[in-house]
């Protein structure tokens, strides 16, 4: 009879013995395979002694049993070490540049907004939005301009047809509809004409102390080359009990000069008008025109870049604030203005014409810091 100890260990050493899927497979063949060592006594067994065949057959097929687990093991362990070896070839290289043809770039627009909300972010504003579709209500009305308040000719409204739907009667096609809502049918939406109306939400939303920064799209009726019917503001409130204009001063100081990178920049606040701020003022940045050109923070002349002013009490109190308790500052600034500055982009009309060749010229990488 075999010596199915020998023969075990047999199989056993070739199973060990693989280093590969393959020669295991090899090894499972010879012991387990139709030819193999293991089946072939299986069938010897007819041969057997009835009284020895049981017990024998049984012995096989522990045998069988044994080599199955072993292989199983084995084939484990191979695997196992196959996937390490794959890993360790395999690793990506994190640090590598993107591929190629990966040249999707941010807009300037895009990247300004969140360098200015990144500065104010510091200075703990919280960014807010708010619809672009905005009530006649919030857009004027809560700001102290009530409907026949001249100062709501300055902005060119365009103004939503039809009442609660809005979006369906956006004027004419042209966009050069009628800049004034007929008297006796005041239209209640408009599509917002300044990121100011996101001041009265905060204020409704929240109570102070309020820091909120309001980046977002307003529209007016108004085309050339230094205007679009569409383009960017980022708006600052600030509402607490201790507010005075030198807090705003020193709030866009710091913002200007972080902004531009330039410590020395020069800042004139020069009196102005806005119903919804009082006193008022627009701010100018130092620059130099002389070549022709334009170069900031040189120079002796002056650059508008924004308006600002103390929270006029009026408002505050339109949107549930106690005047006689708070007070507040609040700015509205031009992302376009802000981009061309600081890019050297010279026309604000090529910012919406989708130039693929501009695009790639002033577009900033993603990775870019
Ligand atoms: N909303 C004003 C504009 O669009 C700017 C502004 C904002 C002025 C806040 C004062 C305070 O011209």
């Amino acid at each position: 009879m075999t010596d199915l100890s020998t023969l075990k260990s047999e199989c056993a050493g070739a199973i060990e013995a693989a280093t590969d899927l393959a020669a295991l497979e090899v090894a499972r063949v010879a012991a387990l395979g139709k030819k193999g060592k293991v089946t072939g006594l299986l069938k010897t067994l007819g041969g057997l002694p009835e009284g020895e065949r049981r017990e024998f057959g049984a012995r096989i097929n522990t045998l069988k049993d044994e080599l199955e687990e072993l292989i199983a093991a084995r084939r484990a362990a191979i695997e196992a070490k196959d996937l390490d070896a794959r890993l360790a070839f395999e690793r990506a290289d994190v640090t590598l540049s993107p591929r190629p043809e990966q040249t999707g770039a941010l807009h300037p627009i895009t990247r300004t907004i969140a360098e200015i909300c990144n500065l104010f972010a510091q200075m703990g504003f919280k960014v807010a939005e708010g619809p672009h579709i905005e009530d006649d209500a919030l857009n004027f009305t809560a700001l102290n301009m009530p409907p026949d308040h001249p100062a709501r000719q300055m902005q060119d409204t365009f103004y939503l047809e039809g009442m609660g739907s809005g979006v369906e009667g956006m004027g004419s096609e042209t966009g050069q509809s009628d800049p004034e809502p007929p008297a006796q049918n005041p239209k209640p939406y408009v599509l917002r004409t300044h990121t100011s109306p996101v001041q009265v939400r905060a204020m409704l939303k929240e109570k102070p102390p309020l820091r909120v920064l309001a980046p977002g799209r307003v529209f007016r009726c108004d085309s050339d080359q230094t205007h679009a019917p569409m383009f960017h503001q980022v708006e600052g409130l600030v509402v607490d009990e201790a507010t005075h204009m030198g807090h705003l001063k020193g709030t866009l100081a710091d913002f200007m000069r972080a902004y531009f990178n330039a410590p020395n920049l020069k800042l004139r606040f020069r009196p102005s008008y806005f119903p919804f701020t009082e006193p008022s003022a627009e701010v100018d940045i130092g620059c130099d025109r002389s070549d022709g050109g334009l170069k900031i923070c040189e120079g002796e002349d002056w650059l508008e870049v924004l308006g600002c002013g103390m929270v006029h009490p009026k408002v505050l109190q339109n949107c549930g604030v106690d005047p006689a308790r708070y007070q507040g500052y609040a700015f509205g600034m031009g992302v376009e203005r802000l981009a061309m500055l600081k890019y050297g982009i010279p026309d604000l009309r090529t910012f919406f014409e989708a130039d693929l060749r501009w695009l790639r010229h002033y577009g900033f990488s993603v990775l870019d810091q």
